[in-house]
């Protein structure tokens, strides 16, 4: 079976997403923080940032990562972006207590980047293609590597199938997303890979991460096409 033929689709459109996520804002790191702490600082990691080079975060949430990244290589280049108006204030808060004001953020939504083509060097993306309706995935991917120089990187963190241990995990978690999307936030498990083979993105890396107090997550690099 294709990895596209094992993905639910999401019922949820762009309002029920805002508006789920704008009232979830306040509690959103208490409800998620330790399942993701560990895949996240995995994708970080593996992104590579060096000071300087031009990095979008698309879909922020609180800025947990987008600040994290500051700290990491300073402000300089960084732009975040969110569907979510409720998301970005707490992440300008965030940025703003960490002395990062200068940062832009955006509302804007990942299936029509407002960046021209070849604006950026890194691209970061957490846990958001899992509750995206399987018809946009590919468009949105399309998008990240428009607005990617040639060579550039991208590293994505979802929400994916559970391994070894994990199976039970997941297949209770797609029952209850078949059940009620919105009990589970929305999202489903993801495989991204294919996604970004169809969109032209080269070197493909997975890594999966889950196990004990972590979500069964997929941390995918790759590359986009052209000369690094
Ligand atoms: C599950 S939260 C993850 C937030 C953050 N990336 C993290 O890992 O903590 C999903 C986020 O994706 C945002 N989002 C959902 N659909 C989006 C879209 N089409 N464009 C941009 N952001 C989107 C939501 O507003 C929300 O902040």
């Amino acid at each position: 079976m294709a990895d596209t033929d094992r993905l639910l689709d999401v019922p949820l459109g762009k309002r029920q997403i805002q508006a789920f996520y704008g009232a979830a804002a306040p509690v959103y790191d208490a409800a998620t923080v330790e399942f993701e702490a560990r895949a996240k600082a995995l994708a970080l990691d593996a992104m590579h940032r060096k000071p300087g080079e031009r990095y979008l975060e698309v879909a922020v949430g609180t800025g947990m990562s987008i600040v994290e990244q500051v700290k990491r290589t300073g402000p300089a280049g960084i732009v975040g972006i969110d569907l979510t108006p409720g998301m970005l204030s707490l992440t300008r808060e965030r940025l703003n207590a960490a002395g990062a004001s200068s940062v832009p953020l955006m509302l804007a939504d990942a299936r029509f980047l407002p960046f021209r083509n070849g604006t950026f060097d890194c691209l970061f993306n957490s846990y958001m293609l899992d509750l995206i309706p399987a018809e946009d995935i590919g468009q949105i991917v399309s998008e990240f590597r428009r607005v990617l120089k040639s060579g550039g990187r991208i590293v994505l963190a979802n929400l994916t199938e559970g391994e070894g241990a994990d199976v039970a995990f997941s297949e209770d978690w797609k029952a209850r997303f078949l059940k009620d999307p919105i009990q589970v936030g929305g999202c489903r498990p993801v495989l991204a890979g294919s996604f970004l083979r169809a969109a032209g993105f080269t070197e493909v890396q997975r890594t999966y991460c889950g196990g004990t107090g972590s979500w069964p997550t997929e941390v995918v690099s790759a590359r986009a096409p052209g000369p690094t």
